[in-house]
């Protein structure tokens, strides 16, 4: 990190009237610019964020796709020198996009994750539901980053008229303790006093995770509802921030 007015990037030429300019390898779509931030150790050594050697442990780096490739696609785009504009088509030209959408958008969240229902039936007095989630398109694991940022899969068993007859969530997500053992009562705490990780249920790039949900059939159930959702649950916040990704439903009346 070098504050100041030069702004550095990829092109060896990119000359502005704003401000200087100067070319940085390192900006040449190279994933080690990210981890600078995306990949810390507290003091004592603690892996507090993964999200760079997740995406190095994965399929990635392999198929040469990088953080950028992802994450700052190519979009059309306005550029500050207008002669750069006027030799190109029209009045525009592909732009890298800057805004780095990760988990805080839900197209980037539907892009990065499957849900698919296996099988939903009832047998004698039980009913059951097998699902599938796949982690498709992110790069890491999912969730990545702060461990307050979770993964939700709810399946709700319903009657007629709407009434909750079964209801159970999994979660997933990475547990993270401080020094002395205690749960993490703030995200800034992630960055001084995280100590241990007690589990890891997060999805890998590319997993495929089947899960089985078995309940009693209460009179009056008719349909199963199964729910994908992103919640960021900062220790110590009022309420967490909730985002349905994707919702299946089935119909549990025997024909
Ligand atoms: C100087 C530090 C720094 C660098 C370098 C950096 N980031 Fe970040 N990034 C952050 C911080 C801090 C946040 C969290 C902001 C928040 O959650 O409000 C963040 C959040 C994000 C998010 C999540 C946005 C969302 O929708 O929740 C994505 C995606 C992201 N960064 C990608 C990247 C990529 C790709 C690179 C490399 C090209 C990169 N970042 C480089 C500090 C950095
Ligand atoms: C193959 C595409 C792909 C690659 C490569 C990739 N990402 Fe992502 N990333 C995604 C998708 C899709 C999401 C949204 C789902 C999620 O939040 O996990 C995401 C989410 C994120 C988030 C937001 C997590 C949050 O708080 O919700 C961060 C930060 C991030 N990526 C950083 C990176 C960094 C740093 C790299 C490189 C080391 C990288 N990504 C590589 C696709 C990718």
């Amino acid at each position: 990190m070098a504050p100041g007015p030069v702004k550095y990037g990829p092109f060896e030429y990119a000359p502005s009237p704003a401000h200087p300019t100067a070319f940085s390898l390192l900006h040449r779509n190279k994933p080690t610019l990210c981890a600078g931030c995306h990949e810390f150790r507290t003091a004592s050594g603690f892996p507090a964020l993964t999200t760079y050697s997740e995406w190095k442990a994965g399929p990635y780096p392999a198929q040469g796709v990088s953080c950028q490739d992802c994450h700052m696609a190519l979009v059309l785009g306005d550029t500050a020198r207008k002669e750069v504009k006027t030799r190109q088509e029209g009045s525009y030209r592909f732009i890298n996009l800057h805004r780095l959408v990760g988990g805080g958008s839900l197209g980037q969240l539907r892009r990065a994750l499957d849900l698919r229902l296996v099988a939903a039936d009832v047998r004698d007095e039980g009913g059951y539901v097998e699902v599938e989630i796949v982690n498709t398109a992110a790069g890491h694991k999912v969730p990545t980053g702060l461990p307050s940022k979770q993964l939700l899969l709810s399946v709700r068993a319903l009657s007629e008229d709407g009434r909750e007859t079964f209801a159970e969530s999994r979660i997933y997500e990475r547990q993270v303790l401080d020094d002395r053992g205690a749960p993490i009562r703030s995200d800034g705490e992630i960055f001084l006093t995280a100590a241990k990780v007690v589990s890891d249920n997060r999805l890998a790039p590319g997993e495929k995770r089947r899960e089985i949900f078995r309940f009693p059939i209460r009179p009056g159930t008719v349909k199963a509802e199964i729910t994908l959702a992103y919640r960021y649950r900062p220790p110590g916040a009022a309420a967490p921030t909730l985002q349905k990704i994707a919702q299946e439903v089935r119909d549990l009346r025997r024909r």
